[in-house]
């Protein structure tokens, strides 16, 4: 018996790293996938194949010591498999570039709980959302679970550290232009030197907290009246926010000039310092913003809002 699940990807649309410190970001499902098919096997062994690799290791090790990046789907698994006397083999199919923060690691993490969980009963989202925070705390012990939310549930949503998470119920029509600096970065080191920006300019820190904090209730509001290119110069807004406080560097200046030549706006999504940028377009401007990219050999694809979250077959 086979057992198959998918999760989408995702972009911090406004407000990472300001909402370290309080303020609210906005995220937004992707429509690029991760599938994980999970099949129940007799010899008492949990087996992971990957396009990243391979992990193949007897139930019932101590997760902390395994050095692998696919250690959040053996403890789904070996915590799943406890006292039913089987093993499981699990395939991971990915339509995202993996770490450059685009919900890689969340989407594996949601798709695998389903996928190996279903195998055995039909839990509900919102457990499989928790088994799955609980594996990506396995690799980041740090994580808000906001990603991991976000790719259940789809759509657009808000978080903050106070309040949690919502779902915002307007859905704007715009395109989404990534695109890849291939610059491998560390989420955490980039947070540490926001932490010193913000230790060595507390006033400046504290006005941008503001003005990023003012820029996503506009942004909100833009929502609801679908105003893609007024949204476009709040992308730009929060970028110029980014750069004051540090996460950008010379390769990722350049990509958000292109981005910028035709679409509305462009920004980092994520920690910054690597990672992507992403370009926001509707129907006009879309195959413009791309081919500017790839004119300059900037690795790119585009994507929309994924109104589905997790999916299980
Ligand atoms: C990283 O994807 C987002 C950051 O805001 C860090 C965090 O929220 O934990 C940079």
């Amino acid at each position: 018996m086979k057992s198959k699940a998918s999760a989408p990807g995702k972009v911090i649309l406004f407000g990472e790293h300001f909402v370290v410190y309080g303020v609210k970001a906005i995220l937004c499902a992707i429509n690029k996938r991760i599938t994980v098919t999970a099949e129940k096997i007799e010899e008492n062994i949990i087996c992971i194949q990957s396009n990243i690799g391979k992990l193949e290791l007897e139930p019932n090790k101590d997760v902390s010591k395994i050095n692998s990046p696919l250690k959040p789907f053996y403890y789904l698994a070996n915590k799943i498999i406890k006292n039913k006397n089987t093993g499981i083999k699990i395939k991971v199919e990915s339509e995202i570039p993996l770490g450059v923060g685009l919900g890689s690691s969340s989407a594996c993490c949601v798709a695998g709980a389903a996928a190996i969980s279903r195998l055995f009963s039909n839990i509900s989202k919102e457990e499989i959302l928790e088994l799955a925070i609980e594996a990506e705390k396995t690799i980041f012990p740090n994580t808000s679970g906001a990603d991991c939310t976000v790719c259940t549930f789809g759509g657009i949503m808000e978080y903050d550290k106070k309040n949690g998470f919502s779902k915002i119920k307007y859905e704007p029509d715009f395109h989404l232009v990534i695109a890849n600096s291939n610059i491998k970065h560390s989420t955490e080191l980039i947070v540490e030197d926001v932490k010193l920006f913000k230790k060595n300019n507390e006033n400046e820190f504290s006005n941008l907290c503001k003005d990023e904090r003012k820029l996503v209730e506009d942004v909100l509001e833009l929502f609801k009246k679908n105003n893609i290119k007024v949204l476009g110069e709040k992308v730009n807004e929060n970028q110029r926010y980014l750069e004051t406080i540090g996460i950008s560097n010379e390769k990722i200046r350049k990509m958000i000039q292109i981005g910028k030549e035709s679409s509305f706006g462009s920004k980092i999504t994520g920690a910054g310092g690597g990672g992507c940028v992403f370009a926001l377009t509707d129907d006009t401007n879309l195959n413009k913003t791309i081919n500017q990219f790839r004119n300059k050999n900037y690795e790119c694809f585009s994507v929309k809002i994924d109104l589905e979250g997790l999916n299980t077959f």
